[in-house]
């Protein structure tokens, strides 16, 4: 199939199908806590019990006295062993949600789900109110954005904080009136307005919330913390090995040191020091060019000076008109710009003065999140999947370690090494190291300097040998050396491609790996692996599912995308099937999993999106009491095989008018915050 096949192809009724289909182409105002006190809390919640600090990190951090109960290299020994706190079936209490699919959400028995933000909600004092008949990039820019994906938290006080969410991306046929879904060519009805409110709408948002006097969680909308980062309307800073590399140079920015915007920020995480990493995944989506080969697809010419690096990463994707309008996405005006995005964006909630960083030492690929965990000796290690059929699973491991100083802590991901993972079939894995003269990284090979090295990260990865995975999407360390892959699904993965870490051809439904890190440590550039669950339909010998064999009929799922350790050490799972959702029956939802004992494997489904939407977040406070989930683009994956709707959303006519059912408003990208009816923690 041909890329023109896919944008022509009628049964492509949506651009998060187009996405898919293009996948298949291989190619502070104040500080009001210190930092130790951030770093406490989230690593003393888990008291050390799963080895997350070690001894001299922990005791550099906190001293001594926080291993006065126990050792937590014992700690760590027993939930290797299985035995956490109570036995397995004790802490599995809440009652599965029946699966299913209709226009709304529903949640588990004895919680509540309320919906904290909206597209659209004005999030500063004198943002306007959303007119989604007249709206404007201005409103926008003050204006809560589209398809929120990654939430996280960072605490001020008890009971109020700071909430970062990403925006990935626009679905143009169900934001503006009597438009349509546009061809994929030519964009022929978007207008240069309508593309300034899609870059306005793209990147992250930074909001106070606070719990009110009845006890529910509400922006706080005079915050002076509240912003926006846009695709359009941000400059950033770029750090690390690129920055001012001549690759990196634009006409706009001829040091080659700053960037204007990011987007397509799927997931992200929270360090350690309380910062908001934002994820850059389908850059390449957002880049035009003028040019068309013999069977009139946009692809860039041969004689492109960096032909063979964009091809790798799927540039110029053209899914997108910004190009049409902005010369800078245009590649045959601006070759270089393609190059500035794909990086880890690190955002300080805590003072909005402070401008984004993009941290070229993290590699340059299709980053679908950013989650970390601090070595027993205080690295920062993050972890990162490339989001595209055959690519790699990467970590970073900082070569500074973690302090009191934010300071010095927002430098930690300036300087470190990049690895790319090798999984053999023998269950080990090998973390292999992207260094500039080490192995085949070398001049001979195309690779200069280190700044080639992480912006061609991927050809890098290609040389070393590292292992093609099933789309490597959302990647979660436990703190005890312990790290869970998303692998979402690989349709095109040939009977003669199979390895045993991506063990099933076409796979639709995807598999979750377990890495142990050598010794528990993140930095170790060895471990073991294993196969969590194998998804799908364990019913269906064809689908060669495993699951554990407790898991009902609601409990099981397909495409796992992201995903969430409790305090307990147990995963949550979020899925997102695209317009597969038939193939399963199932809405996208929220799934608790077993991963220690006799219920290892065991998945309960928690919360279930309305028609269309895909399953985003989750995040739990430290206190446990509070997960935010973001519900994205709902009413628009796969509503042709919505029994009773069959056909494609649009603005005037979609498949469901969630979250507000008002006849007169299209369905909205929210974010949902869930808490126990009464009080309580989430999950025990
Ligand atoms: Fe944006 Fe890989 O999901
Ligand atoms: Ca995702
Ligand atoms: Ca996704």
């Amino acid at each position: 199939m041909t890329r023109k096949d896919i944008i022509n192809d009628p049964t492509i009724g949506n651009k998060a199908e187009a996405y898919e289909a293009f996948d298949d182409i291989p190619t502070n105002p104040h500080l009001e806590n210190t930092i130790g006190d951030i770093i406490h809390r989230r690593f003393g919640r888990r008291e050390f019990l799963k080895g997350s600090l070690g001894v001299s990190a922990a005791a550099a951090l906190f001293g001594p006295a926080a291993f006065t109960t126990s050792s937590p290299v014992a700690a760590a020994t027993d939930i290797a062993a299985g035995k956490l706190a109570g036995s397995t079936a004790d802490r599995y209490k809440f009652t599965e949600l029946a699966s299913g699919n209709d226009q709304t959400h529903h949640i588990a028995e004895g919680y509540d789900a309320n919906i904290l933000l909206r597209w659209g909600d004005p999030i500063t004092e004198d943002a306007p109110d959303f007119d989604v008949y007249n709206q404007s990039a201005a409103a926008q820019l003050k204006q809560f954005g589209y398809n929120n994906d990654y939430v996280g938290y960072t605490e001020l006080e008890p009971g109020r904080g700071l909430l970062c969410v990403n925006h990935e991306y626009t679905n143009e046929e169900v934001m503006f009136p009597k438009l349509g879904r546009q061809d994929r060519m030519e964009f022929a009805g978007m207008t240069p307005e309508l593309v300034d409110i899609e870059m306005a709408a793209h990147g992250g948002t930074v909001v106070e919330i606070a719990l009110d006097a009845n006890g529910k969680w509400a922006l706080v909308k005079d915050s002076a913390y509240n912003r926006r980062i846009t695709a359009d309307d941000t400059t950033m800073m770029i750090d690390g090995p690129a920055a001012g590399h001549a690759r990196m140079k634009t006409s706009e920015h001829p040091d080659g040191m700053t960037v204007v915007g990011t987007f397509n920020n799927c997931a992200g995480g929270m360090t350690p020091w309380g910062t908001y990493l934002m994820a850059e995944e389908n850059f390449h989506g957002y880049f035009w060019t003028d040019n068309k080969d013999a069977e009139g697809n946009r692809a860039l010419s041969e004689d492109h000076p960096a032909f063979d690096s964009h091809k790798r990463y799927g540039v110029p994707g053209a899914w997108y008109a910004w190009g049409k309008y902005h010369d800078r996405f245009n590649l045959d005006k601006e070759p270089n710009e393609s190059n500035r995005h794909g990086w880890i964006v690190e955002v300080d909630p805590r003072d909005p003065d402070a401008m984004p960083v993009k941290h070229t030492a993290m590699g340059r690929f299709r980053h679908e999140g950013a989650e970390s965990t601090v070595s027993p000796d205080g690295h920062v290690v993050v972890y990162s999947g490339d989001d595209n059929r055959f690519d790699y699973l990467y970590k970073f491991v900082s070569a500074g370690q973690v302090s009191e100083d934010l300071e010095a802590n927002k430098k930690l991901l300036s300087e470190g090494i990049l690895y790319v993972a090798k999984f053999n079939d023998d269950s080990t894995i090998e973390w292999l190291p992207l260094v500039h003269g080490e192995g085949p990284l070398t001049t001979e090979n195309g690779f200069d300097t280190q700044a080639d090295v992480v912006i061609d990260a991927r050809i890098a990865g290609d040389l070393l040998g590292a292992t093609p995975m099933d789309r490597p999407e959302d990647v979660q360390p436990r703190d005890d050396g312990t790290t869970y892959v998303m692998l979402t699904n690989n349709s095109r993965r040939g009977a003669d491609q199979l390895n045993a870490a991506n063990p099933r051809p076409e796979s639709s439904f995807g598999h979750i790996i377990e890495i142990k890190e050598a010794g528990g440590d993140p930095i170790a550039t060895n471990g073991t692996w294993d196969i969590l669950v194998k998804c799908g339909d364990p019913t269906v010998a064809d689908v060669g599912a495993q699951w554990n064999p407790e898991t009902s009929e609601h409990g099981w799922f397909g495409s796992p995308d992201n995903c969430a350790v409790d305090a307990e050490g147990r995963l949550w799972v979020s899925t997102d099937q695209g317009s597969n959702w038939p193939k399963t029956g199932k809405s996208d939802g929220l799934y608790s999993m077993e991963t220690e004992g006799d219920l290892r494997g065991h998945a309960k489904l928690f919360f279930r999106c309305p028609v269309g939407g895909e399953m985003c977040g989750p995040y739990f406070t430290e206190d446990s009491e509070t997960l935010f989930l973001a519900v994205q683009h709902p009413g628009t994956d796969g509503t042709s095989g919505y029994a009773g709707f069959e056909r494609d959303s649009t603005f005037e006519d979609p498949a469901t008018r969630w979250p507000d059912f008002d006849e007169k408003m299209p369905p909205r990208p929210s974010v949902v915050v869930v808490t126990r009816t009464g009080g309580g923690k989430i999950a025990t």
